[in-house]
C-alpha cells in the first residue's frame, strides 16, 4: 500500500485531551489542516451526516456506556478506520469479530497508546499509510545559523516555485554578516536542512554544551547565550519533527548547564534583576529564567536536591515550547485577553491548550520524571480553579507545580514594579495563596526574606 494523505476527524469534549490526540496525529500527516477537530460526538455525527468530507480515520471519545451514539458514528464513518476512546470496552461488543475497522482505546491511555494504535491500523492495512513527515527538509530560523559554528549540514533556501536551492555548504563557518542581508529583507527568514542531516546539525550544539559543562571557571555570559540559542534550535526542530534523541540531548545539556550556572546557592534577587536587564526573545529568556527563579524558591523552602532543580529547570525549558508566538507566552489572564479582543479565536484556543501540548512534548522524552510533565501541564492553572486549560482546583496541584506557578507570578510581579519586595508580593497574593499547598509554600517562603 502506498502512502497518501488522509483526512482525520477528532471529537473530544476536553480541550486538553483533544490537544493530546491532535498532537499525536500531527506528526503523522502532511498538512495539519487535514485534522478536523470537533468538541463532541453529537457535533461529529451532525458533521458526518452532512457528508461533505470523507475521512480515513476517526478518533472520538465515548462517554459512559451508551452504544447508540457509538454505533451511529461507526455507521457514518463509511470506509474510515475508527478509534473509540472511553472507559468501557463493552460499547464495542457488537463489533467483536466483525470486519469493521474499529478499535477501542482506554481514554486515560490515549497519550501513551494512540500512536501505536494508529501504526497497528496502518500495518494491518485498515487505513492507508500516512505520509511519515513527508517533507525532506526542515526549517530553521536564519538568525540561529551563526550559532551552529561550522555547519554540519548543507543549507538550502526555499524559492518561490517550491524548489530548495543550496546556499551554504557543509563545513562552512557562517557569521552574522553572511546572513544579515537575508534577514534584512525578510525578518523571519527561514533556511532549510535536509531532515536526515538534522542529527548531525544538532551534534555540534551538543558538543558545545558538553564542553561548556566541563569548563572551569565558566564564562557565564557566553554560556547564557549558548543556552538561549540551543533553546531556539530545539524549538524549531521539535515543532517540526518532535523530540528527536539529539534534540533531547540538547535540551538536557542546556538544563544541566543552567543548573551549573545557578550554583549551589541561587540568589533570587540577582536572578530577578538580571531578568529585567535581559534582552532577546521573550520565550527563550523567560523559559530559562523561570527555571532559575523556581530553583531559587525551591532552595528557600529547603528542596535542594539536584533532581528537584533538574525537574524545575527542564519543566521551565519545555513549558511554552509549543507556542510559536512570543506574544502568546505573555498571556496569563486568558479570560481578560479573550474579552479584550486582542487575539483571534484561534490564538485564544492555542493559548488555552498550549500547556497540554507542551506536556505532550515533555512526554516524548525518554526517562523523564513524570513530575516534569505535570508541572508543564499545570503551569497556567490557578489555586482558585480559575486557570486553564483544565480549571484544576488546589488539591490537584503537585508541590512542584505550585512552586512553579508561584515562580511565574513572582516574575510577573517583578516585571511590573521597580521596587521589588518579597513581602509586598506575598501581601498582594495573600488571599489567592491562602489555600492548601500554596498556603504552606507561601508561609515557608516568607519566613526567610533575607535572601531577597
Ligand atoms: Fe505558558
Ligand atoms: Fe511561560
Amino acid at each position: 500500500m502506498t502512502a497518501r494523505n488522509i483526512k482525520i476527524l477528532v471529537a473530544f469534549r476536553d480541550d486538553s485531551v483533544r490537544a493530546i490526540v491532535v498532537q499525536n496525529l500531527r506528526f503523522r500527516i502532511k498538512d495539519s489542516r487535514d485534522i478536523h477537530e470537533m468538541r463532541s460526538i453529537e457535533d461529529a455525527i451532525e458533521h458526518l451526516e452532512a457528508g461533505r468530507e470523507e475521512y480515513g480515520l476517526i478518533v472520538f471519545e465515548s462517554r459512559g456506556h451508551s452504544r447508540t451514539l457509538v454505533r451511529a458514528m461507526i455507521e457514518l464513518a463509511k470506509n474510515a478506520a475508527v478509534i473509540v476512546c472511553g472507559s468501557d470496552e463493552q460499547v464495542l461488543s457488537d463489533y467483536k469479530g466483525s470486519d469493521v475497522p474499529v478499535v477501542f482505546l482506554p481514554l486515560d491511555l490515549v497519550g501513551d497508546r494512540l500512536s501505536k494504535t494508529v501504526k497497528a491500523l496502518e500495518t494491518s492495512g485498515k487505513i492507508p499509510l500516512f505520509h511519515e513527515n513527508e517533507s525532506e527538509y526542515l526549517g530553521i530560523r536564519a538568525n540561529l545559523l551563526p550559532t551552529l559554528g561550522v555547519l554540519q549540514a548543507n543549507v538550502f533556501m526555499l524559492i518561490l516555485d517550491g524548489r530548495y536551492v543550496p546556499i551554504l555548504k557543509k563545513g562552512d563557518l557562517v557569521n552574522m554578516d553572511d546572513i544579515r542581508h537575508f534577514i534584512e529583507k525578510v525578518p523571519d527568514q527561514v533556511f532549510y536542512f535536509r531532515r536526515d542531516e538534522c542529527g548531525d546539525l544538532l551534534q555540534s550544539k551538543i558538543k558545545r554544551l558538553e564542553s561548556a559543562l566541563e569548563e572551569i571557571p565558566i564564562d557565564s555570559e557566553k554560556v547564557e547565550d549558548v543556552i538561549a540559542e540551543s533553546f531556539g534550535i530545539v524549538r524549531d526542530v521539535v515543532s517540526q519533527i518532535g523530540f528527536t534523541p539529539e534534540a533531547q540531548r540538547v535540551a538536557v545539556n542546556s538544563v544541566m548547564l543552567t543548573i551549573k550556572l545557578l550554583g549551589a546557592n541561587p540568589k533570587l534577587r540577582s536572578i530577578l534583576n538580571d531578568l529585567k536587564e535581559k534582552e532577546g526573545g521573550y520565550i527563550p529568556s523567560h523559559s530559562i529564567y523561570l527555571g532559575k527563579v523556581a530553583c531559587a524558591l525551591a532552595h528557600k523552602v529547603g528542596w535542594r536536591s539536584q533532581s528537584t532543580y533538574f525537574k524545575l529547570t527542564l519543566a521551565a525549558f519545555l513549558h511554552d515550547i509549543s507556542l510559536k508566538d512570543e506574544r502568546m507566552a505573555k498571556v496569563f489572564d486568558l479570560e481578560h485577553f479573550e474579552k479584550s479582543g486582542n487575539g483571534e479565536p484561534e490564538e485564544v484556543r492555542e493559548i488555552r491548550i498550549h500547556p497540554a501540548r507542551s506536556a505532550e512534548y515533555a512526554r516524548q522524552f525518554q526517562e523523564i520524571p513524570s513530575e516534569v510533565e505535570q508541572i508543564v501541564a499545570q503551569h497556567h492553572e490557578r489555586p482558585d480553579g480559575s486557570g486553564f486549560p483544565r480549571g484544576l482546583v488546589v488539591r490537584y496541584f503537585t508541590p512542584l507545580s505550585a512552586l512553579f506557578v508561584i515562580a511565574q507570578d513572582l516574575i510577573e510581579y517583578s516585571n511590573s514594579t521597580s521596587e521589588l519586595s518579597f513581602d509586598a508580593f506575598f501581601e498582594k497574593k495573600e488571599m489567592e495563596y491562602n489555600v492548601g499547598i500554596f498556603r504552606k509554600l507561601a508561609r515557608a517562603l516568607r519566613t526567610d526574606t533575607t535572601l531577597v
